[in-house]
C-alpha cells in the first residue's frame, strides 16, 4: 500500500551567506501493507518526523518515489497533495492539537466539514465514532476539560472521520502517563485489527514498538532493521 524508494532530503539551514545543508534522509527504502502497525524509532534529530511530513505531502523530497495505493505522490504540487491528504492520510501528535474553543464532538467532525458533507451525515458519522473510541458521555465538553488520554482519543476520532486507510502519528503517547498510554495503544490495536487501519508510529518508546508488526530504525539517513520490510 506504500511503497517508498531512494527518498532524499536535504534542509539548507543557517544565516544567508554562511548555509550549511543537512542531508537528513539519505536514501530511504521500505514497503507496507495495509492493514500493518509500522514503529519508527531513532534517536532525536535522525529525520523520522521529516519523513512523516514528506509522507504526507506537507513537504517535497528532493528526489525518489512515494507510491500510494498505486499513486505516485511525490510530484504532487500543493493542491493536489492536500486533497490526496484530505482522503488517504490521518494524523495523531504528541500533543493532540485540538481546537480549545470547539467541543469534543466538533472537533472530530471539522475534516468532515471541509470536505463539504451535509450535516446529517456528519453527526451520524461522528456519533458513531464517539462510541468507537469511548467519548459518548463527553461528546459537549471542551478540550481543557479532558485527561490527556481523552484528548487523544478526541485526536484518533478525528484522524478517523474522513475514513483515511492510513494514519500517520508523531510520538501520539508522547504526552500520557504509562497507563494511559497502555490505554491508548490498545485502542490503535483494536482500530487497526477491526478497520484494517494502517499505521506509521514514530516513537522513542519499546512499548509502543512492541505492538507493531515491523519495526523501522532510523540511522544516518537511512532505515535500517531486522524486518523484511525494508527494501
Ligand atoms: N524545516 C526545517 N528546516 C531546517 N532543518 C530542519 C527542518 N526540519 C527539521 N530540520 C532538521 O532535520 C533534522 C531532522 O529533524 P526531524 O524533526 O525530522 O527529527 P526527528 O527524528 O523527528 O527528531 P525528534 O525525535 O527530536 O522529533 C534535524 O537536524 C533538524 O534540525
Ligand atoms: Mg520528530
Amino acid at each position: 500500500m506504500i511503497t517508498v524508494e531512494s527518498l532524499h532530503h536535504t534542509f539548507t539551514i543557517g544565516k544567508k551567506g554562511n548555509e550549511k545543508k543537512v542531508e537528513v534522509l539519505k536514501g530511504i527504502n521500505f514497503h507496507i501493507e495495509q492493514g500493518e502497525i509500522v514503529a519508527v524509532v531513532g534517536k532525536s534529530g535522525s529525520g523520522k518526523s521529516t519523513l512523516l511530513q514528506i509522507i504526507a505531502g506537507f513537504m517535497r523530497p528532493d528526489s525518489g518515489t512515494i507510491i500510494v495505493n498505486n499513486t505516485e505522490i511525490s510530484k504532487f504540487n500543493e493542491k493536489q497533495s492536500a486533497a490526496f491528504r484530505l482522503n488517504h492520510f490521518g494524523f495523531i501528535f504528541q500533543n493532540f492539537q485540538l481546537l480549545p474553543a470547539q467541543t469534543v464532538f466538533e472537533n472530530i467532525e471539522l475534516p468532515l466539514k471541509l470536505k463539504g458533507v451535509s450535516r446529517a451525515i456528519r453527526e451520524k458519522k461522528v456519533v458513531e465514532l464517539l462510541k468507537k473510541v469511548g467519548l459518548t458521555e463527553v461528546a459537549d465538553h471542551y478540550p481543557n476539560e479532558l485527561s490527556g488520554g481523552q484528548q487523544q482519543r478526541v485526536s484518533i476520532a478525528r484522524a478517523m472521520i474522513t475514513n483515511p486507510p492510513i494514519i500517520l502519528a508523531d510520538e501520539p503517547t508522547g504526552s500520557l502517563d504509562s497507563q494511559t498510554e497502555l490505554e491508548i495503544l490498545a485502542l490503535i490495536q483494536k482500530l487497526n485489527k477491526e478497520e484494517n487501519l494502517t499505521f506509521i508510529i514514530i516513537t522513542h518508546d519499546e512499548e509502543v514498538a512492541s505492538i507493531a508488526d515491523c519495526k523501522l530504525r532510523m540511522t544516518d539517513g537511512l532505515l535500517v532493521g531486522g524486518m523484511t520490510h525494508v527494501i
